[in-house]
């Protein structure tokens, strides 16, 4: 049976319920990375390190909503502060006392936050802290490495993934827009730098700085293939930043995790600003941005009673959002950082470092065309290249290969991105850790001789064979 006949076979279900969701949902999912081929899975449930399709496989979770759950599914903490919290209500017209609390833990947790302010995702961050960068400066334009993600505004979903004949020579790269609709005033006013190469990451800002803001800078890139930032880089921006006067922001959504100070403390580099989101939500919805107290200050409403009026005591950044700072995700935070100590953080680093190192080693070994990258709890599988150090490596992925990947893994009862991105969650267990491992290996090896066995809807599914044997729950 091929990979594809026994995706379809265990999950007839999924395929039945893709087919109804189609007919009031583009694509079926409200989430675009939710749709692959032939069909999604559909999740019923999760519980600790598990998943549930509505087929009732069971999955070991790898994924963690995209990095975003690093204690599992149903954290009992967690789901006793939310329910807790619910008795007297999700979200307030008015400020609560959640919303200092957990400022106050991540204020006191990440160096480069001296004031913070919460929003309701990490786009919105991103938004939010760009904006402030211009008021700050006046300048017009932002700098992002070419493959760096971070969320969905316009502004920065520019070369998230630029194809190779319009994204420009790998020292001066192009703007891309990354889809229609992003506007060419975005485009131009957005300047791409090329991720880990300091020498020409520096002469592109030397070339633009009198117009630059900020540069938005992930301190390993997370979408773009878990690719850390290479000793120094990081360094080299904070210096020619200070030097130009622009503003240096980590984006430390997916990356906080590293450490309880975020990436910033691993890599002994403090940011003017830092957004970030999933891990502080605790599973719920949040995001939040801040950093330097004389830039955050700009948010300090002027004289006036009237916020929205610029002439009440102005310059005045208004933030809004009728859901920010719900008392829910801020309950849920609250919950989650407190057990994020850096105990449970080396534990997670840990058994990524394992699965890094085992996996890798036995890649090379068979000469599998094959790597893990990644930093300690956050990694990503790559199919075809055998490293990758930069954006442009990721170009030798193969794509239906990696996707084939994908679905093996999902056969074997195990998450992770389609991309091949994942993570550790403190459910996992060194033995999960190693079943992933086996799991992958045995995944990679089936691709090779299964060439011909392309992805493709109009392949008709086996019934003679018999599906996986996966643990059901009902
Ligand atoms: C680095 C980074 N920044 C920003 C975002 C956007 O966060 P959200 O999906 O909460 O809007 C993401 C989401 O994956 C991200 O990885």
């Amino acid at each position: 049976m091929t990979i594809l006949d026994t995706y379809r076979h265990r999950t007839p279900l999924s395929r039945r319920h893709f087919a109804a969701a189609t007919r009031s949902i583009p694509g079926g999912v409200t989430r675009s990375l939710n749709a692959w081929p032939p069909y999604p899975t559909y999740i019923d449930a999760g519980e600790g390190k598990y998943l549930r399709d509505l087929d009732g496989n069971r999955y070991r979770d790898f994924l963690g909503n995209y990095t975003a759950l690093p204690l599992g599914n149903t954290n009992e903490a967690v789901r006793t502060a939310v329910t807790n919290q619910l008795r007297t209500g999700s979200v307030y017209s008015f400020s609560g006392n959640l919303e200092t609390h957990l400022a106050t833990a991540i204020v006191g947790r990440v160096p480069g936050m001296e004031k913070i302010r919460f929003t309701g995702s990490g786009t919105e961050a991103v938004m939010f802290a760009l904006r402030l960068a211009r008021a700050a400066t006046g300048r017009p334009k932002i700098a992002k490495a070419e493959g760096g993600y971070h969320g969905t505004v316009d502004d920065v979903m520019v070369s998230n993934r630029p194809p190779a004949d319009l994204a420009g020579p790998g020292d001066r790269p192009h703007s891309v827009p990354e889809m229609r609709g992003i506007p060419d005033s975005r485009v131009r006013d957005t300047v791409i730098v090329p991720f880990n190469d300091a020498e020409a990451t520096e002469a592109v800002l030397r070339l633009h700085h009198t117009e630059l803001a900020a540069v938005i800078v992930e301190p390993m890139l997370g979408v773009g293939g878990m690719i850390p930032a290479t000793d120094g880089y990081l360094q080299r921006l904070r210096t020619v930043c200070d030097d130009l006067d622009i503003l240096l922001i980590f984006d430390e959504v997916i990356t906080l995790r590293l450490a309880v100070g975020g990436a910033q403390s691993l890599y002994g580099v403090t940011p003017d600003l830092t957004t970030m989101g999933k891990v502080i939500g605790g599973g719920l919805p949040i995001g939040a941005y801040g950093g330097r107290a004389d830039l955050m200050a700009l948010l300090e409403p002027g004289r006036g009673t009237d916020v929205y009026d610029a002439r009440s005591g102005g310059p005045v950044l208004y933030q809004g959002g009728t859901f920010t700072g719900n008392a829910l995700s801020l309950a849920a935070g609250l919950a989650a950082l407190t057990q994020l100590d850096a105990a449970a953080l080396t534990t997670l680093n840990d058994h990524g470092d394992r699965l890094r190192d085992t996996l890798n080693s036995r890649l090379r070994a068979a000469r599998h065309p094959a790597c893990v990258t990644g930093r300690g709890s956050l990694f990503n599988v790559h199919i075809g290249p055998t490293a990758v150090d930069t954006f442009r490596d990721t170009r030798s992925v193969d794509a239906s290969g990696q996707h084939r990947f994908f679905l093996g893994m999902l056969n074997r009862g195990f998450v992770l991105a389609a991309r091949g991105m994942g993570c550790i969650s403190t459910e996992h267990e060194t033995h999960d850790v190693d079943d992933f491992v086996d799991a992958a290996f045995d995944a990679i090896t089936d691709l090779a001789p299964r060439r011909a066995d392309i992805i493709s809807d109009s392949h008709a599914a086996s019934t003679d064979s018999s599906p996986q044997p996966l643990e059901a729950t009902r």
